[in-house]
């Protein structure tokens, strides 16, 4: 069983420092891996990415994140994530990494996403050039993380994206919004690749819990709809939820070139 703490929508910026760390003091005894969702800043800037290191840099277990649509706000998600990076995160943009943890290995794979609609509403690439652009830059992503999911060589995939894969997660938020917070895209590359879990942030009002056309849960994280610190997902193991049942799907060994294998920090 592997331990999977997640949050989303931290929002760090020079008075958010302190507001998680205490809370994460303690974070190996309870979870093998930290994700986090993305929109790690308000802004954008790299002064709130230093910041973002103070709160989460340093911690005894991995920690894997993917940027948010607030961390594009500066146009410097390069230079985040290169900071991030060199701080000891992992920063996914269509990647994916493999942790062993224990007797088992988790393969996280990410991507920001982007939004587009769910069936029934979904935004199309016709008419204007800027909608044609809308509309496939959710469409690419999707692409990435499909690829990158199926790239994976573990026991347990697990997506990451900023953006909501499901509308169940964004019950709370205003209808008209729906197609800015998330695509179906997403869950159809989630279920095309045999993904056993997915998380997301994004939507701060929306509700926890989702499900994708295929049967795979899906976690709203964002940290107002969680309330604390981070939630704790337990993965793998014997018997027990969907997501374990789904364990079948998602195990495949053979390993492609450019999946990334990093030991477990602690
Ligand atoms: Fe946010």
């Amino acid at each position: 069983m592997i331990r999977v703490a997640a949050v989303g929508d931290v929002h760090v910026d020079a008075d958010v420092v302190g507001r998680f760390r205490p809370a994460l003091s303690d974070l190996a005894e309870h979870a093998d891996v930290l994700l986090i969702a993305g929109d790690l800043t308000r802004h954008g800037t790299l002064e709130e990415a230093k910041c973002v290191l103070q709160e989460f840099g340093n911690l005894p277990v991995p920690v894997v994140v993917v940027l948010g649509n607030h961390d594009y706000q500066s146009d410097l998600q390069q230079e985040m994530s290169d900071l991030l990076t060199e701080g000891g995160l992992t920063v996914l943009e269509g990647t994916g990494v493999v942790l062993p943890i224990r007797d088992q290995c988790i393969g996280v794979a990410g991507v920001k996403g982007f939004g587009g609609g769910f069936p029934g509403r979904t935004a199309a690439a016709f008419g204007e050039p800027e909608m044609k652009a809308f509309a496939l830059h959710g469409e690419v992503s999707a692409r990435a993380l499909e690829l990158a999911l199926r790239n994976l060589d573990c026991d347990i995939k697990v997506a990451l994206t900023h953006y909501s894969p499901v509308p169940q997660t964004l019950v709370g938020e205003p209808l008209e919004i729906y197609p800015f917070l998330g695509s179906y895209r997403l869950a159809k590359a989630i279920d095309n690749a045999g993904a056993a879990f997915a998380l997301h942030g994004h939507a701060h009002y929306g509700s926890e819990r989702g499900r994708t056309p295929g049967g795979v849960e899906v976690r709203n994280v964002a940290h107002p709809v969680i309330g604390k610190a981070y939630s704790v997902f337990h993965l793998g193991g014997t018997g027990g939820t969907s997501t374990r049942r789904r364990l079948s799907i998602a195990s495949r060994r053979r390993r492609p070139p450019g999946t990334v294998r990093r030991d477990q920090d602690g």
